[in-house]
């Protein structure tokens, strides 16, 4: 999992762990350096001394500072002729003047030459001794420093939780929070890193809030709108039921038949409305425009003619749309059923699907009564019939017509018919 907690603290206690090498590497580099120098200066002293003394045969060995770890070996000649040599068993051959490292018996020495007069004097020290004792020496300079880095990590991985505590703080705020509260995160006592964030949230948390107001008040309404014509239904029966007048029988027939078509075109219309809502991801696609508003329109042809209207389509040319074909076809289905239920017998419904500018053009246009200029911002809402307008409608077709248009980022105009009379309806469909 992506964590900033896991990938601070691996950033900083890397960073720790480089510069702790760095520091141990360089730690023993300059002991090194430095105890070389003082071994060096070791064995000019002990050649020195060596130097002052009169007679060196036989050298006790007690009296240099012979330590096994430093491991000093210290040989005397005269004319050329070796004195003696401590220890006797180490013996180099004689180095030039002065300071030198030389490669003898398998390893690697470091020597002092001393001449005084005729006599010679050579101190050595192998460098595996040296080394021996500047890791050591380091190692203890390390100890502390460890110490020291282990409490820095100590330190960075309580600072790194401290530091995240306001995001862990909120995620728990959030969690305990039950799927219906959905009142803002309060803001007091937040860093700046995390405040845009909760910022963000409550947005989303006040839409949310909103969303759900709006679809409560919308199932509200939608039970309520059902009521009626289950009301009607079930009064219907009963009066079927009872009645032994055949004319009053064949009427409440009739009369339920009809409650149940209003209750049925009510749930059409409802999951037209819940297909096309917003929160649903569309899914485009190519859309023969011409071929599907052609399709829709004989569907209504049987109906139109019932009716005693005119029904027809003028097609310029094929149009094809990006778009969500059952959106589009509720939205036509809707133009084209409102039309022909609105307009009296022996009007005209023509329908026109036509290339604009940038979309295509439908144009539904009637010789209906035509809806007031008044009214053409409201019918869009959901359930809204028009004043004195009882089609048994349900007053969802328009706002699936437009949440349609919406969701194709098209535009829609209430305008009048030829001279006046009538509703034209105009949807443009940008090409995407
Ligand atoms: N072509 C039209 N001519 C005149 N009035 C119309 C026309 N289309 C719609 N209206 C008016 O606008 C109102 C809203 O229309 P809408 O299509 O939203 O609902 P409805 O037709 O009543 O019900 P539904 O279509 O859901 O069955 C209708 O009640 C009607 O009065
Ligand atoms: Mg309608």
């Amino acid at each position: 999992m992506n964590s900033i907690n896991r990938r601070l603290l691996t950033l900083l206690l890397g960073g720790l762990m480089i510069a702790g090498m760095f520091a141990g590497g360089a730690t023993y580099l300059k002991a090194r350096e430095e105890l070389d120098e003082l071994f060096d200066y070791q064995l000019a002293q002990v050649a020195h001394a060596f130097s002052r003394q009169e007679t060196i045969a036989p050298l006790p060995s007690s009296d240099i500072n012979y330590e096994k770890e430093s491991e000093l070996a210290v040989q005397v000649w005269e004319n050329g002729d070796l004195l003696s040599a401590t220890p006797p068993n180490r013996t180099l051959p004689i180095q030039r003047e002065g300071i030198s490292t030389v490669y003898s018996g398998g390893k690697q020495w470091r020597a002092f030459v001393l001449r005084v007069g005729t006599r010679t004097i050579q101190v050595s020290q192998p460098i595996e001794a040296r080394r021996e004792i500047s890791v050591n020496f380091a190692l203890r300079s390390i100890v502390p420093l460890l110490l020291t880095f282990t409490f820095f990590a100590l330190f960075i991985w309580l600072s790194v939780r401290k530091g995240l505590r306001p995001l862990t703080q909120v995620a728990e705020e959030i969690s305990r929070r039950s799927p219906v509260a959905l009142d803002p995160i309060p803001l007091i006592d937040l860093p700046a890193e995390v405040l845009p964030i909760v910022d963000r949230l409550n947005l989303l948390l006040e839409k949310l809030s909103s969303a759900m107001e709006a679809q409560k008040r919308f199932v509200a309404d939608a039970a309520h709108e059902l009521r009626t014509p289950l009301a009607a239904v079930g009064l219907q029966l009963r009066v079927l039921e009872r009645s032994g007048d055949d004319a009053e029988r064949a009427e409440a027939s009739a009369r339920l038949k009809d409650g149940i078509d209003r209750a049925a075109r009510l749930v059409g219309q409802l999951l037209a409305l819940a297909r096309i809502e917003p929160e649903a991801l569309p899914r485009f696609s190519t859309v023969a425009l011409t071929e599907l508003t052609g399709e829709i329109v004989a569907e209504r042809a049987r109906m139109a003619i019932e009716k005693g209207i005119d029904l027809g389509m003028t097609v310029s040319e094929a149009l094809i749309v990006t778009g969500e074909e059952e959106s589009l076809r509720a939205m036509i289905g809707n133009l084209v059923d409102n039309a022909v239920r609105y307009t009296p017998s022996g009007g005209t419904v023509d329908v026109a699907v036509r290339r604009g500018t940038h979309e295509a053009i439908i144009e539904v246009l009637d010789t209906g009564p035509g809806i007031s200029p008044e009214e053409r911002g409201r019918v869009f809402d959901r359930f809204y019939r028009c004043m004195g307008a009882d089609s048994g409608g349900s007053g969802l077709g328009l706002a699936i017509v437009k949440s349609a248009v919406e969701r194709h980022g098209g535009t829609i105009t209430l305008g009048e018919g030829h001279g006046g009379k009538g509703l034209k309806v105009t949807v443009g469909l940008p090409f995407l």
